[in-house]
């Protein structure tokens, strides 16, 4: 918003000084009395009189320094749109850390520097204020490189009563962050920290980084229904606690039968299901550790050790993907 409205003062002042110009040349074209001709003239720039050229000049600068201004101003303004309820708004950096409810945050251990951070840090429920309606139950977390969560509303909504409180931390460009692990940027200019993140289970994939946008949503099964386990599977507790898993760590990154909005890796559904082309063994391999399984240098999926995804959890995972490989992708979405 603050980005637009100083796009709006620079271009008012490029069209001010436009006018100027334009005043400066009709004057002098009426006092000279030579009408179109006078136009021809501007190229015999010496010819000019001494005010007219100062005019000039002075309306040529004055345009270059509106228009450099606007540029700069958009370059240095990032923002971050939140959409939901009907309406989408757009919040910079300077509007966020100007904000009242903007706090100085510690977060113990942070889990993509992996070690204790201090952020300007604003409530995430008062940014969310207005944009909730009743089917709304996920908050989609979009990201620069493709990273896409689907963090359930309800996980965000149980820090006002005792659980993790989720913040947006926001870059000061004046403070800038130190760049990841093995990252050459940092994860701003928005940045979603979790405060005792413990209480709730909050899981890595969860932390999203880099931040383009925040937008309220229907929750993954109703947006895409190639995501539900087939109906004779409905009932089984350990796919219904793979198919967990898989939305909060595989999902931001990878879809599966077509559905989800990651876009980092590859579908791992279609054109054939990885459980069909990988055995178990390397299946859990890749998960936990890519590197063990193959390296390039543009390996961009980082493994979950044990501690991030528990065994059982694991073993859940790849009952939901083997239960998914073998379903029918309903006819709507064929
Ligand atoms: C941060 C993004 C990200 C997350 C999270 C992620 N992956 Fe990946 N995954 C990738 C990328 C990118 C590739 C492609 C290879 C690469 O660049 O590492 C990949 C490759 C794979 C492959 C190999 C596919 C093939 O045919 O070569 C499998 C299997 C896989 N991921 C499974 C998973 C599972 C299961 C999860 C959840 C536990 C998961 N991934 C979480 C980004 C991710």
């Amino acid at each position: 918003m603050a980005a637009r409205a100083i796009l709006a003062i620079e271009w008012s002042l490029a069209a001010v000084a436009a006018l100027t110009l334009m005043v400066a040349l009709v004057g002098w074209a009426r006092r000279g009395g030579r009408g179109l001709t006078a136009l021809t003239d501007i190229i015999r720039w010496h010819n000019l009189p001494k005010d007219v050229r100062m005019r000039v000049l002075a309306t040529m600068s004055l345009t270059v320094v509106a228009l450099v201004g606007s540029w700069i101003a958009e370059a240095v303004q990032p923002a971050l749109t939140i959409t939901g309820g009907g309406h989408s708004r757009e919040f910079t950096t300077a509007a966020l850390l100007a904000r009242k409810d903007t706090v100085s945050l510690v977060v113990q251990l942070d889990a993509s520097y992996g070690r204790s951070m201090t952020y300007r840090a604003v409530p995430l429920l008062a940014l969310l204020d207005g944009t909730r309606d009743d089917r709304s139950d996920t908050l989609e977390a979009r990201a620069k490189d493709g990273f896409t969560a689907q963090i359930p509303l309800t996980l965000v909504i149980h820090g006002t009563n005792g659980g993790a409180v989720a913040w947006l931390a926001v870059e000061d460009p004046t403070q800038p962050w130190p760049p990841l692990p093995h990252r050459a940027a940092s994860a701003g200019p928005f940045y979603l920290v979790w405060d005792h993140p413990e209480r709730s289970g909050v899981s890595s994939e969860q932390w999203p980084y880099a931040l383009t946008s925040l937008t309220l949503a229907e929750s993954p099964v109703h947006r895409w229904p190639q995501l539900e386990l087939p109906a004779a599977r409905l009932t089984d507790s350990a796919a219904r606690s793979g198919q967990k898993v898989f939305f909060s760590f595989c999902l931001p990154c990878h879809r599966l039968n077509g559905g989800g909005a990651g876009q980092m890796g590859p579908d791992l559904g279609r054109p054939m299901s990885a459980t069909q082309y990988l055995t178990d063994a390397g299946l859990r391999a890749i998960i936990r550790n890519p590197g063990a399984v193959r390296t390039w240098p543009g390996q961009r999926m980082t493994g979950f050790d044990a501690r991030t995804l528990p065994e059982a959890d694991l073993g859940d995972l790849l009952i939901y993907l083997r239960a998914m490989a073998g379903a029918s992708v309903p006819a709507a979405v064929k």
